[in-house]
């Protein structure tokens, strides 16, 4: 299994600085934090803001320097930056552009540093991400003219332009039209297929959803990480029955699945819930139920995104669960 990150102990804090009372407080961004990312993996960081996932992609990139060790595509950071910079493609959440450039002579400038050296390909490379980020039409603007939303997809173009194998984009579609997000976070896709190991962070779940593993990031910490699959089946009892019924009153069907089956039951009016991981305890469960009322409706559902979230945002601070 290849690394293209590994991130070993990572601690960042903030402030100490100052004397009396002018000294500023210290801010933990990240406690003892262990982080991989596998080659050709689409990661996405889910977590609240203030968590630490900039901090985070700040120090993986030896942009910030904290305690701990880091390996970027196995190159020591920030010892050894300079041989993989070409190979790394990144979008920092706070747009910096040079304002006045045009969109083309933006995209230019930055395949040039990145080392796209033959005019042709150069010229190849910044047509497709023109054509992708549909900024074709607004290729002759100055930056300083553009909307927010316009800015953020020529940084974006501007950290693809290249087209690195490792790609890290830190809240890639804040300010971007909400028809257009969905879309970006399909293009990522497309170019994680085509090879590329892709970073993302986000607070929004649903374009988290688009990930294959996902890491969620609270206080500093990482405090769990898998695919959607993996992590809820980590969740105990993570499936839900609810069965509605012809009669209000359920508790005593309530009790007797509980002993029965030794499930947590949930009874309410005409409606049980029980919570269960196992399909095949969902035969034995319907035919005690169906022995003291009728069924009207059953519903069988899993946890959600924020479900997951929730759940591992509860238990104890520190445990970090893979
Ligand atoms: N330059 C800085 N100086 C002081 N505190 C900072 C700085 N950058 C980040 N922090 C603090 O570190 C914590 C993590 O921030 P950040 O990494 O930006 O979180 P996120 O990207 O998840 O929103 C926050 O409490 C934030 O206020
Ligand atoms: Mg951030």
């Amino acid at each position: 299994m290849e690394l293209a990150i590994e991130a070993i102990g990572i601690t960042k804090k903030f402030g100490g600085h100052g004397k009396g009372p002018f000294k500023k407080p210290i801010v933990e961004a990240l406690k003892n934090v262990d982080f991989k990312v596998k080659s050709g993996e689409n990661y996405c960081l889910l977590g609240p803001n203030g968590s630490g996932k900039t901090t985070l992609i700040r120090c993986v990139l030896g942009l910030l320097e904290g305690e701990g060790s880091i390996k970027l595509l196995g190159y020591d950071i920030p010892k050894q930056r300079n041989k993989i910079i070409q190979k790394i493609g990144y979008m920092p959440q706070e747009t910096s552009l040079y304002s006045d450039l045009s969109v083309k002579e933006t995209l230019q400038f930055f395949a040039r540093i990145f080392g796209l050296k033959n005019r042709e390909h150069r010229n190849k490379a910044i047509e497709t991400i023109l054509d992708v980020l549909k900024l074709k039409e607004w290729q002759n603007m100055i930056v300083e003219n553009l909307s927010g939303g316009m800015k953020r997809r020529l940084s974006l173009a501007s950290s693809l332009v290249h087209e690195p194998e490792l790609i890290l984009l830190d809240e890639p579609t804040v300010g971007v039209d909400p028809k257009l997000r969905l879309t970006f976070w399909d293009y990522f896709n497309e170019l994680n297929k085509k090879g590329a190991t892709i970073l993302t962070t986000t607070h929004v779940m649903d374009e988290a959803e688009k990930s294959h593993i996902i890491g969620f990031m609270r206080d500093g910490r990482l405090i769990a990480e898998g695919s959607i699959d993996e992590l809820k089946k980590r969740i105990p009892k993570y499936r839900k029955l609810t069965v509605k019924t012809t009669i209000e009153n359920t508790e005593s069907i309530g009790s007797l699945i509980s002993k029965e089956c030794d499930l947590e039951v949930v009874p309410s009016q005409f409606k049980i819930e029980v919570f269960y991981d196992d399909n095949s305890m969902l035969e034995p469960i319907l035919e005690l139920i169906k022995n003291e009322t009728k069924i009207q409706e059953i519903i069988t559902t899993e946890p959600n995104l924020e479900d997951i979230f929730i759940h591992f945002s509860n238990k104890k601070e520190g445990s970090i669960d893979k």
